[in-house]
């Protein structure tokens, strides 16, 4: 099967799907190779991520990624869900297609983005080379 039963699952039923209204931070990213959009809404407490909801218009396996992605990062401070990759949520989906590994990207960059502005607002300092170059969907939204 192209597909394994977690990323099935995940798209079936993904996880942390809609909006946070009150979201300390939105990231919000496209993807250059398909022009999907992603967008994530962290609430912070304390350096922790308290809450994580997300919307896409992706394919499914961005939704799948995403919802993966959320649950990943659910409860853990900022440092670590820093460290979040989307190599290690194409892992934690059992796999991806070859051909559907760039969108698990977005989940990645989207947090990022959203951890990004966090900083700049709170003026926690950070290195630069953490963070993916922002896309041009990422800039034009801006
Ligand atoms: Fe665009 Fe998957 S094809 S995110």
């Amino acid at each position: 099967m192209l597909y394994s039963e977690k990323v099935m699952n995940h798209f079936m039923h993904p996880r942390n799907v809609g909006v946070i209204e009150d979201a300390d931070e939105i990231g919000e990213v496209g993807n250059a190779k398909c022009g999907d959009i992603m967008k994530i809404y962290l609430k912070i407490e304390d350096g922790i991520v308290a809450d994580v909801r997300f919307e896409t218009f992706g394919c499914g396996s961005a939704i799948a990624s995403s919802s993966m992605a959320t649950e990943m990062i659910r409860g853990k401070p900022l440092s670590q869900a820093m460290e979040l990759t989307n190599k290690a949520v194409a892992e934690a989906l059992d796999g991806l297609p070859a051909h559907k590994l760039h969108c698990s990207v977005l989940a990645e960059e989207a947090i990022k983005a959203a951890i990004r502005d966090y900083y700049d607002k709170n003026q926690i300092p950070y290195d630069l080379v953490e963070f993916p170059e922002e896309s041009c969907a990422n800039c034009q939204a801006e």
